[in-house]
């Protein structure tokens, strides 16, 4: 079974065809990085002006890279949350058009379940799982017990990692997108330049929950009260630190997760799944079956999109042609099941 996945939830205008689940055919990733950096963040109008402007090419573009015209796709998938809304309605409503106007299956996608498939697009994976997804709007901690089901234990109280990535490099001026910077930067640099505060969050509730906004203010506004100063105070000393705090605060409570539950596969999706410190810290770890996607899946992309699509078809799923788009999830709080 052929798909046609759609996504343009935020700042990539992208389109994959995956081969049942599993097989990608053309996965086309158009980034708007250019027309955003001048701003050093996403500018959501612009966003969406973009998607219009692109949709079409891109998903011509992801057909004739897999040698396929229209006809021998089986089915449109599209995400539909979470997201910038105007960028969500464009891949959703050409999705759905493009799905009516050829009599085919169409399949909303939620994205963060297209994050957690984004490995399971390189190899086999058996679940359950714990789920760790960190990404530009999220930061999520979850027992993954199918390929859209999951249970949440933990979430961020405030900002998402990769917030606290963007605004650091922002404030800074190092440029945007502020995750792939920083963690560039951070290899020339010492993580003992400065020990910035670890929320503490421990108690009930909270368990496996992470903060990241006192990070954030610490290292934009109080960097030098946490600074070493046998360390000279530059980008990338300050990068590392940062860096070295912010991955520390996830593995803390995945690591807590991982033994409570006793599940020691983890599963890691979303654009700070690219971070080289993350996956250095959880391949320390050898008790643990870490699996990352590749670099080039754990951003945005249509093929994942696509791969969870597959898995809705197979049992028989569809949406309807009145389905809408949701910036966010509230499925995605503590304790509760998608
Ligand atoms: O998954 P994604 O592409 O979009 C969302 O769904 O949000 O994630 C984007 C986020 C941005 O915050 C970006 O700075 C961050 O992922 N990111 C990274 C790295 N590459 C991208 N953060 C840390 N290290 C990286 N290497
Ligand atoms: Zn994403």
């Amino acid at each position: 079974m052929k798909i046609l996945g759609i996504e343009s939830s935020c700042d990539e205008t992208a389109a994959a065809v995956v081969e049942d689940g599993q097989k990608i055919l053309s996965n086309v990733v158009a980034t708007q990085i250019p027309f955003h950096e001048v701003y050093n963040g996403v500018v959501p109008e612009i966003a969406s002006r973009k998607h219009a402007e692109w949709i079409l090419p891109v998903v011509r573009q992801a057909l004739k890279e897999a040698d396929l015209c229209l006809a021998d796709i089986d089915a449109v998938a599209a995400t539909n949350r979470p997201g910038l809304m105007g960028s969500l309605l464009v891949g959703l409503t050409f999705g759905k058009t493009l799905a009516w106007a050829s009599g085919k299956p169409f399949i909303a996608v939620n994205h963060m379940l297209g994050h957690l498939y984004a490995a399971h697009l390189v190899q086999q994976i058996d679940y359950p799982y714990l789920g760790l997804l960190v990404s530009g709007g999220h930061t999520i901690i979850c027992k993954v017990l199918n390929f859209d089901e999951l249970e949440i234990l933990g979430t961020t109280i405030d900002d998402s990692v990769g917030e606290a990535f963007d605004k650091v490099a922002k404030f800074y001026g190092l440029g945007y997108p502020g995750g792939v910077i920083i963690d560039k930067l951070a290899k020339n640099g010492s993580p003992e330049a400065a020990h910035f505060p670890v929320p503490k969050i421990d108690k009930g509730e909270h368990r496996y929950d992470v903060s990241f906004s006192g990070l954030k203010t610490a290292v934009i506004h109080q960097r030098d009260m946490f600074w070493n100063d046998s360390y000279e105070k530059t980008a990338e000393n300050m990068c590392a630190a940062f860096q070295e705090t912010a991955c520390r605060t996830i593995t803390s409570r995945l690591f807590r997760a991982v033994e409570d539950t006793g599940i020691s596969t983890v599963v890691a999706g979303g654009g700070v799944a690219a971070n080289s410190r993350l996956r250095a810290l959880l391949a320390e770890k050898k008790e643990l079956n870490c699996i990352f996607p590749p670099l080039k899946l754990c951003g945005d992309n249509g093929a994942m999109i696509a791969g969870v699509a597959y898995h809705f078809l197979k049992r028989g799923d569809r949406s309807g042609w009145n389905t809408t788009a949701s910036a966010r999830i509230p499925q995605f709080k503590r304790g509760l099941k998608r």
